[in-house]
């Protein structure tokens, strides 16, 4: 059975996320997304509002279930007896992080895998960051994340 982990902060989820996971569960028997509670970024929603964003967009793909997590990625896929991690690559800007990071996880759990997918094209620019300016400026940010998250974020934004 193939069980991978999709980890990230999702700061909040975005399309570009929600395309990945969607093709993720295609291939995948079983998807647990998973949600970075600490990292050195200050993250605008607690790790408890990311997760509930998430299974709200997510709640149609029965595959998929979403967990918090703290500490090392490979001790969390380890803990979910997943082998895979999956990433999203948007450009080669990202290829650099990228690669390190899989390099490391494979040094330090060679029994894990990191697979990336192309982000679909229509997606390559957009991040977390992005929706947040353009939010926090009063722009309009439908055509980036799901409706509820739109919602969210706005009322985050005093918006
Ligand atoms: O969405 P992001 O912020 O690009 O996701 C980064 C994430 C969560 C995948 C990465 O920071 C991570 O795996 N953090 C957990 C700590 C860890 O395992 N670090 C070693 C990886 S080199």
């Amino acid at each position: 059975m193939a069980v991978a982990v999709y980890p990230g902060s999702f700061d909040p989820v975005t399309l570009g996320h929600m395309d990945i996971i969607e093709r993720t569960a295609q291939m995948m028997d079983h998807v647990i997304i998973g949600v970075l509670c600490n990292n050195s970024k200050t993250p605008l929603f607690s790790a408890e509002n990311r997760v509930k964003m998430l299974l709200g967009v997510t709640s149609h793909l029965k595959n998929v279930e979403v967990k918090a997590f703290d500490g090392l990625l490979v001790d969390f896929v380890h803990q979910n007896k997943a082998d895979i991690i999956v990433r999203g690559l948007r450009a080669i800007t990202d290829f650099d992080y990228e690669l390190q990071m899989a390099q490391t996880n494979r040094v330090i759990a060679p029994d894990i895998d990191t697979v990336f997918l192309t982000t679909n094209l229509k997606y390559s620019y957009l991040s977390s960051s992005i929706v947040k300016e353009i939010a926090s400026y009063g722009g309009d940010i439908s055509g980036f994340v799901h409706p509820d998250v739109a919602r969210e974020v706005q009322k985050k934004l005093g918006r």
